[in-house]
C-alpha cells in the first residue's frame, strides 16, 4: 500500500470535517405532529383528558392470565417498560417492582382505580393513564389487576 502524505492526509481529514458539519446541518425532523405532553410549555396548555377516578364496578371477575399477556404485551400493557414483573423479561426499573404486588394486601378496587388513572394520586406520575386514555378496555384492567393479585 501507498503511503499517504502528510498532505494528503491533512486533505482527508479536512474532507472528514466537512461530511460531519454537513451531517449536522441535515434539516431536523418534524415532529409537529406529536402530542405535546409538557406542563410548561404552551403546546401542553391544550384540551387533554382530565385525570378521572373510576371505581370496580361489581366483583372484579378478571382472568389473571389474559391480564399476564396484556400486561407484558408491548403493543398492549407494556407495564414491563417500567415495571419488574412475574415471568416478564427485560423489565424497566423506573416504577416499583410488582412481581409480589399480590401480597402488598391493595384491594381490587384501589389495585383499578391506579392502573385506570394514576394521575389521580400523583398527577405528575409517569404511568399512562390506561383507562382514561382508552389505552385499556374496562375488561382488560380487571384482568390486569388479577394477574397482579396472584403474583405472589
Ligand atoms: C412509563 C412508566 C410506567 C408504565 C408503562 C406503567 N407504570 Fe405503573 N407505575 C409507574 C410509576 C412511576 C409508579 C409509582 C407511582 C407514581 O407514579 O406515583 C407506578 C405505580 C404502579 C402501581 C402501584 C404500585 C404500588 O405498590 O403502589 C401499580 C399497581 C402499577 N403501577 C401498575 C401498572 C400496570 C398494571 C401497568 C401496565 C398496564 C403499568 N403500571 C405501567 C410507572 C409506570
Amino acid at each position: 500500500m501507498r503511503s499517504l502524505s502528510p498532505r494528503r492526509a491533512a486533505f482527508g481529514i479536512l474532507l472528514l470535517a466537512a461530511a460531519g458539519q454537513a451531517a449536522a446541518q441535515a434539516p431536523a425532523a418534524d415532529y409537529a405532529a406529536y402530542p405535546c405532553l409538557s406542563y410548561s410549555l404552551e403546546c401542553g396548555k391544550l384540551a387533554t383528558r382530565r385525570p378521572q377516578l373510576k371505581q370496580l364496578d361489581g366483583a372484579l371477575n378478571g382472568n389473571a392470565e389474559k391480564g399476564k399477556q396484556l400486561a407484558q404485551a408491548r403493543n398492549s400493557g407494556n407495564c414491563l417498560a417500567c415495571h419488574v414483573m412475574k415471568g416478564g423479561s427485560q423489565p424497566g426499573t423506573r416504577g416499583p417492582d410488582l412481581s409480589h404486588y399480590g401480597n402488598a394486601g391493595r384491594s381490587d378496587a384501589e389495585t383499578y382505580s391506579m392502573i385506570h388513572d394514576m394521575r389521580t394520586r400523583n398527577p405528575d406520575t409517569l404511568m399512562p393513564p390506561f383507562g382514561t386514555n382508552a389505552i385499556l378496555s374496562d375488561p382488560e384492567i380487571r384482568d390486569i389487576v388479577a394477574f397482579l393479585q396472584a403474583s405472589k
